[in-house]
């Protein structure tokens, strides 16, 4: 096979922007099989764009077409696990938009559906390509500031109006979409901190429902995570700040790492912090230090560079930038933090999924019914999708 052909599933807001984008040939490795939407006009806007792709009212006639070798899922998320899963039934690799889906139960499901097939499965993390993030990793992940102590990420420029809200019946209801902020905007952030920090043992988090909006779900979640070895978290997120933040500090033993307005600041003491702390014989102490400042020009390849690292799996065995199965990780970072707020405990990490999906359960059950809003965007990729500092 020299190039899969991809099958797109819900060809809304953003899954037309990855047809835009493979459909003009720019992923290497990747061209378009099929498309498949429920809204018929969706499938006209296709068939107006490529018409000779052929387009699908059920996933399913697609995955059995044979005009196919991968799926990727950009439909509302609680449907992500189940059409994914049928998907690597039909035999076909399979990558989902973000997150996973709407419980880490539904994602452990799916995670093993994937492992079952032997196909390729990732995720469309497509924050996880920015070079400052990568480079945060690369110095926490090779204890470049030590043993971490702490980190605080304010992420709060994920700003929405009330009319985002009400374009899409699927959107901010619980039923629809099975959460607020935390599963729609945040789960980018969520996964690049756990990426970096690694998974926390414990959360406790305060959620604003509907503090900014006229929505049934949050707005507005303010998470503290405890680790391992003692270290400490803050995750802040909103859709109502203007202009908002994105500010992430990580403090290690060895120094820290700080990546605000597009810059990572790296500050690298000569002397770890523990071993000042015993053996220096005076009350204080002035640290030295290097400084280094990364600005890279470029903010990534975001979306294509997910996509063609999912096309470079399939196809060379390559590894995956975002695998598919990372994907309950930072699901069950806002599954924790929801419970905790719920029940207004703290939540260990693994949590009581059953409880969980029973307390989910009835808010999907007796929350709010949207009908009419439709959002009728047809998008390529832009600015607009990158990372926002
Ligand atoms: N990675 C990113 O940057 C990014 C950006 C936006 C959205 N997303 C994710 O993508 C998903 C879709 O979001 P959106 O904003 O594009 O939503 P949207 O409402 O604009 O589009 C969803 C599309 O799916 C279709 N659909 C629904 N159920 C279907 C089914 N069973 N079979 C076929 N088609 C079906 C709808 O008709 C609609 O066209 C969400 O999970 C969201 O979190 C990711």
């Amino acid at each position: 096979m020299e190039r899969i052909r991809l099958g797109i599933v819900g060809v809304g807001g953003i899954g037309s922007a990855h047809f835009n984008c493979v459909g003009s040939g720019k992923i290497a490795g990747m061209t378009l099989g099929a498309v498949c939407d429920i809204d018929p006009e969706r499938l006209e806007y296709c068939k107006g764009v490529y018409p000779g792709v052929p387009r699908f009212s059920d996933c399913g006639e697609m995955f059995s077409s044979g005009l196919i070798d991968a799926a990727l899922v950009s439909v509302p998320h609680p449907h992500h696990a189940e059409i994914a899963e049928r998907a690597f039934a039909a035999g076909l690799h399979v990558i989902v938009e973000k997150p996973e889906d709407i419980s880490v139960s539904a994602a452990r499901r799916l995670n093993e559906a994937a492992k079952r097939s032997g196909k390729v499965f990732g995720i469309m993390f497509n924050q996880r390509t920015d070079p400052i993030f990568r480079r945060a990793r690369e110095i926490v992940r090779s204890g470049g500031i030590g043993e971490i102590k702490r980190s605080v990420w304010i992420i709060t420029n994920w700003y929405r109006t009330q009319h985002y809200y009400d374009s899409g019946d699927w959107r901010a209801t619980w039923s629809g979409e099975g959460g607020g902020v935390l599963l729609n905007q945040a789960p980018h952030n969520l996964d690049i901190w756990q990426w970096i920090c690694g998974m926390p043992k414990r959360i406790t988090a305060f959620c604003g429902v509907g503090k900014w909006h006229d929505i049934e779900v949050e707005d507005d979640a303010t998470i503290f995570a405890e680790y391992e070895n003692g270290a400490t978290g803050v995750f802040v997120t909103s859709t109502g700040d203007l202009p908002g933040t994105n500010r992430l500090e990580i403090t290690g033993s060895l120094g820290s790492v700080t990546v605000e307005q597009g810059r990572l600041i790296y500050k690298k003491l000569l002397t770890d912090e523990r071993v000042i702390r015993t053996t220096e014989t005076r009350p204080w102490f002035e640290p030295e230090y290097t400084t280094e400042i990364f600005e890279p020009k470029e903010r990534g390849e975001a979306h294509a560079g997910i996509l063609r690292s999912f096309a470079d799996a399939v196809l060379h065995g390559s590894e995956l930038i975002a695998p598919g199965y990372e994907g309950l990780n930072e699901l069950a970072i806002s599954n924790a933090a929801y419970l905790s707020d719920w029940t207004g405990k703290g939540v260990e990490i693994p949590f009581d999924e059953e409880l969980f999906d029973e307390m989910l359960s009835e808010r999907r059950r007796s929350g709010r019914k949207k009908s009419g809003g439709k959002q009728q965007t047809h998008e390529s990729y832009s600015e607009r999708w990158n990372v926002r500092f």
